[in-house]
């Protein structure tokens, strides 16, 4: 029997708040420090959120996450953020390869890989996002992208205590469509097998797995209990702290 890792729950505001927002963060701090949760707790705001963000949950359990970096620490890239900075304003992780960087932005499994060592350089967990478009998905091809997707973006530093895997089909991104229960099992368990071909003996039972896609109160229970799901990544759902509180509760 695989040991199950601590489950994480990480909220991801995408290009969504402003100080006000903070309230939202505050209240879900505030609910950690009277409930017991077994799982870890983590919002990853836009990076101009990310210190206020600090000061105001300071002291509570809430852990804090950016969003995207750059591969290189410093230099002449006017926009982009680096790893280290986001650590300097109070990150202890980064969501690396999101499908909407990915299509936005054209990133690469090469990039997202440059990324996530990056990560790994400042002492950031690195929580790289893989899955299938709808088109690749009704081709039967969703097991071999998301295989290839996680080879070309791990870098050789990930081991299970920087990296967290996030699994999220494209189309079930902000539309309200999730896969199967059946469906979200094949494709966790076929990473869970390929990490084995990938980091050291060990380390593929224990990095985490999270589902993302359309993830809210009314599903989380069920979508949290399937094997070999770690966790979620919330995008929508993470913006109200009483929803995300809900899908927070549903890991057990
Ligand atoms: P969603 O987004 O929960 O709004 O579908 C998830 C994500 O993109 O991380």
């Amino acid at each position: 029997m695989r040991r199950t890792p601590r489950p994480l729950v990480a909220g991801n505001w995408k290009m969504h708040g402003l100080k006000s927002s903070l309230r939202e963060a505050r209240a879900v701090a505030t609910s950690l420090a009277k409930g017991a949760f077994s799982c870890d707790v983590m919002i990853c705001p836009p990076a101009t959120l990310l210190r206020p963000m600090k000061e105001a949950v300071q002291g509570s359990k809430l852990k804090l996450g950016g969003q995207d970096c750059h591969a290189s620490s410093q230099g002449a890239h006017t926009g982009d953020v680096s790893a280290e900075m986001l650590k300097d304003a109070g990150a202890g992780a980064v969501i690396v390869g999101h499908s909407e960087r990915r299509a936005d932005h054209g990133e690469t499994n090469m990039q997202v890989r440059s990324k996530a060592a990056a990560a790994h350089r400042a002492g950031l967990v690195a929580i790289i996002c893989v899955g299938e478009t709808l088109a690749e998905r009704k081709a039967g091809a969703a097991r071999r992208v998301v295989g290839h997707q996680l080879k070309g973006s791990l870098p050789v530093t990930a081991n299970e205590k920087n990296t967290v895997i996030a699994y999220e089909p494209v189309w079930a991104i902000g539309t309200g469509l999730t896969p199967t229960v059946d469906d979200v099992a094949d494709v966790h368990s076929h990473i869970r097998k390929r990490l084995g071909a990938l980091m050291s003996e060990g380390a593929p039972d224990r990095v985490r797995l999270l589902y993302g896609g359309s993830v809210k109160p009314a599903n989380a229970e069920e979508l949290l209990a399937i094997k070999n799901v770690d966790g979620a990544l919330v995008g929508g759902a993470s913006l109200k702290a009483r929803d995300f509180l809900m899908i927070v509760s549903a890991s057990g």
